[in-house]
Order: C-alpha cells, then sequence, then structure tokens
C-alpha cells in the first residue's frame, strides 16, 4: 500500500442503532478530516434488554463486518457492548480498540455536587465493569444506578414522547431530592436531554462519556503515527441492519448535523 495510505482507512463506529450518533459527532468534531463507517445493528435494536451471551455474540457480528470494511480502528459508541465485550476484543484485535463507559468519574469529582442519578439499560447497570469502576471511585455512595428497561427502544423507534413518560415513570422510583448530576450511561440518552430534564424539573449537570472517548482516541491516533492528514473533511458512510435503510441513514445523518451546529453555537456563545 503507497505510504500513509492506511491513515486513509476508515475508523468504525459500532452502535446497536443511532445512539451512537453522538459518539461520531464528537469524533467529527475533533477529527474531521477522518473517514468514518458508522454501523448501527437496529435490527437487534435494543441491546441493553437482552442476555449477555446475545450482546456479545452481535457486538462480534457487527465488529468483524466493520473489520472486513478495512477500518483501522473500531469504537464501540455502545455503553452496553462495551460493558459485555470489550476485555474479549481488545484480545481478538489487531486495530486499536475503543469502548465507552458511563462518565461517573468526572461526575463524582466535579467539586460541590451532590447525588449524581446513573442513567443506563439493565445490562449497563449489572455487569462486572461497572461494579469495578464504581467501586474505584471514592464518594461511590452519591451515586444513585437507574436500569432504564425499554427506554433506549423507544429513543431509537423515534417515540420522544413516549420516551418522555418513561423518563417520568423510572424517576418516580426513585428519590431525586439532592440530585445536581446526570450521568447519560447510554448513547442513546443524550438525544433526550432536555426530556431528562424536564422531568426532573430541575437544571442537572449532564455528562456523557462521548467528548472524553473522542479524545482518547485522537491520542491514541496521533501517538502510533495512524492519523489521516489533516484538513479538508473526510466521509461518513452509514449502514443500518434491518429494514429501512435509507430513513435510518437520513436519520443519523440529520442528527449528526443537528449535534454539531449545538456544538457550533454554544462554541460561539
Ligand atoms: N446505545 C446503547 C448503550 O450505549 C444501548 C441501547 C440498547 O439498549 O440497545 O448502552
Amino acid at each position: 500500500m503507497e505510504l500513509g495510505k492506511e491513515n486513509d482507512a476508515p475508523i468504525g463506529v459500532f452502535d446497536s442503532g443511532l445512539g451512537g450518533v453522538n459518539v461520531l459527532a464528537a469524533l467529527l468534531r475533533l477529527l474531521p478530516a477522518e473517514n468514518y463507517i458508522f454501523f448501527g445493528d437496529t435490527a437487534n435494536n435494543p441491546y441493553g434488554d437482552k442476555p449477555l451471551a446475545q450482546v456479545k455474540s452481535l457486538t462480534k457480528q457487527g465488529v468483524d463486518f466493520l473489520l472486513n470494511q478495512g477500518i483501522k480502528a473500531i469504537v464501540v459508541a455502545c455503553n452496553t457492548a462495551t460493558s459485555a465485550v470489550i476485555a474479549d476484543l481488545r484480545q481478538t484485535i489487531t486495530v486499536p480498540v475503543f469502548g465507552i463507559e458511563p462518565a461517573i468519574k468526572p461526575a463524582v469529582l466535579t467539586e460541590g455536587h451532590g447525588k449524581i442519578l446513573l442513567l443506563a439499560t439493565p445490562l449497563t447497570i449489572k455487569e462486572k465493569k461497572l461494579v469495578r469502576l464504581m467501586n474505584s471511585l471514592p464518594d461511590k455512595e452519591s451515586i444513585i444506578p437507574l436500569a432504564c428497561p425499554g427506554l433506549a427502544e423507544l429513543i431509537e423507534a423515534g417515540d420522544i414522547a413516549a420516551a418522555a413518560n418513561r423518563v417520568e415513570e423510572l424517576l418516580a422510583t426513585v428519590d431525586t431530592t439532592g440530585v445536581t448530576g446526570v450521568v447519560l450511561g447510554c448513547t442513546h440518552y443524550p438525544l433526550i436531554k432536555q426530556e431528562i430534564r424536564q422531568a426532573l424539573g430541575k437544571e442537572v449537570r449532564f455528562y456523557d462519556g462521548a467528548e472524553g472517548l473522542a479524545r482518547n482516541v485522537r491520542r491514541v491516533l496521533a501517538n502510533t503515527g495512524r492519523l489521516r492528514a489533516a484538513g479538508g473533511s473526510g466521509q461518513v458512510r452509514y449502514v443500518f441492519t434491518g429494514e429501512d435503510q435509507e430513513a435510518r441513514t437520513r436519520r443519523a445523518h440529520a442528527l449528526v448535523a443537528q449535534l454539531l451546529a449545538a456544538d457550533r453555537q454554544s462554541a460561539q456563545a
């Protein structure tokens, strides 16, 4: 291969559906010159309500698809898939592998924080990766973990009104007095930030792992000489399993554009 050409290879971004667009937007913001293939396993969404073995096998299939496209790095933009299978992937894959985990560390390290509500899928909440992370943190008593069955599915379907109702039902099961921060521990949840804020009925600080993950990808690719030459923009290709590929691609594309525009606006403010 021509020297440097391998750096043009795309970065693979995997999610159980559309939620990973948050991570893709964070990557595009930091690394706009890169090429990307986004793979959303919509046909099998949601992952978070499925047994561990099934999530492992579905994630491996999606990752294999991306590897067959000649990617130079894989970003598992799904907290559920990361908690289920990232350790296995790291043992078997030769390109750099990145995962996302609930951003509880920055949340508990925030000065003067109160209670921290951690929203994630049932599988992420019960997996040992999260338990280990919680145990490694100071002040873990301030974290209120809340498994959110059914929520990602409604967001994936684009039924935001139903997702808002579900959030209200879920929040009614915990005492949210003194909550000052919310960790969005599933990549689908940033898409309903406003609805979560509304259901809580107060201003809170949100934490999600997308930006930290994107910074880590940039650091590792830079340190290993794998970055694509800066300048210009790369291409993004979307692949979804199941029906309505085109409609899903249009929605993903629109969401990414919206997220990037919101970023630009807040940078100017
Ligand atoms: N987006 C995924 C995550 O970050 C999960 C959604 C699902 O349940 O499929 O956990």
